[in-house]
């Protein structure tokens, strides 16, 4: 038994902010932003759209391409770092807004950058274990709200997106490989500490990170994770048609392409047009490359992506 994508779908809030844009708001550049991030622009919520709005509009779209009913699907996984409320999950708000009532389970899951991988992961061991049959896995975030924009370090990086892919049992191969691994002791190193407590918020709700440090860990482990993935499956960098990354930093993008072999024309990048989405990054690139012919059907793609905690992880699979 596989798991297999059978529809992607992916939303982006219609405000753009563009570096320039940036420039008026905190001392940078356009020139400092490309040359050490690739982002040109990001978009933003407005400030009625939530998390789980972004997660809606991106799902309908998936399960209008997979071709099933909202109540065929018996399991939700929303990663996110910036969900609609403490609690209930972001999943369950989704489940009720797509109309569903099959009474599948529903949980976010909370790897921040990692989310996505993370989350991919986890709805295939739910396949293959015979726990779910048709899953939606989502990575949605409304990060404009958690930056502080006089941090010039942090708020040029981030935009707000959603992606979901429709992951459905088959014979055929889908997923063919996945490797999770975490780091806490690296935890301080990319973080928003806010948190409630009796009634007000206790921390810096902001996200702060030592933005060298968190590149150095990402080029090393993401090299390696990729290797481990494809390893366990005999097959070489070459073998992969297109590399599908976390869309953090084009730099970084760049050094896991050359570390399997791949030029720039076998890699999704949209980290110029969308900046760093988080758990979103990733199902928002991949929908792209499918809607605009590049990603075709039986083509081997590998996910990877690493995010604060530190998490990071990689997925080979068939598309
Ligand atoms: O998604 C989860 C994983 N996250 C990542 O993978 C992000 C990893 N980190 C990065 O992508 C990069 O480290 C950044 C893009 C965040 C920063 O690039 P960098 O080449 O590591 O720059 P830096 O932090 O070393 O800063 C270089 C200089 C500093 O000035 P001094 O100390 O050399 O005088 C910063 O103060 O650039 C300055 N700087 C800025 N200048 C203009 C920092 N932010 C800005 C800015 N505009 N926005």
């Amino acid at each position: 038994m596989y798991s297999r994508i059978i529809g992607t779908g992916s939303y982006l809030p219609a405000k753009t902010l563009t570096n320039f844009d940036l420039e008026k708001i905190v001392d940078t550049s356009d020139e400092w932003i490309v040359s050490r991030s690739g982002i040109h622009e990001r978009h933003i919520a407005a400030d009625d759209e939530t998390t789980s709005d972004l997660a809606m509009h991106a799902s309908r779209r998936a399960i209008e391409a997979a071709g099933i009913a909202p109540n065929d699907i018996d399991l939700i996984i929303v990663a996110t770092t910036s969900p609609d409320k403490t609690f209930p999950s972001t999943a369950c708000i989704l489940q009720d807004k797509l109309g569903i009532t099959s009474g599948g389970a529903a949980f976010d899951m909370q790897a921040v950058c990692g989310g996505f991988v993370y989350a991919l992961n986890t709805a295939d061991m739910y396949i293959k274990c015979g726990q779910a049959r048709t899953v939606l896995v989502v990575g949605a975030e409304v990060l404009s709200r958690m930056l502080d924009w006089n941090d010039r370090t942090t708020c040029v990086l981030f935009g707000d997106g959603a992606g979901a892919v429709v992951l459905q049992a088959s014979e055929t191969p889908g997923i063919l490989a996945g490797k999770l691994h975490s780091d806490g002791r690296h935890h301080a190193l990319l973080r928003a500490d806010g948190n409630i407590r009796h009634g007000a918020v206790a921390g810096e709700p902001f996200i702060k990170m030592e933005g060298q440090a968190v590149f150095k860990f990402a080029v090393t482990v993401l090299s390696s994770v990729v290797e481990e993935v494809l390893a366990g499956t005999g097959m070489k960098g070459s073998d992969i048609d297109w590399l599908v990354p976390h869309q953090a930093n084009i730099r970084i993008i760049e050094a896991t392409a050359k570390k399997l072999g791949l030029g720039m024309d076998n890699v999704v990048a949209t980290v110029a047009q969308h900046g760093n989405t988080s758990s979103a990054s990733i199902p928002l690139a991949l929908d792209t490359a499918v809607r605009d012919g590049r990603i075709k059907p039986g083509q081997t793609l590998l996910l990877e992506a690493i995010g604060g905690g530190f998490t990071w992880g990689a997925v080979l699979l068939r598309y």
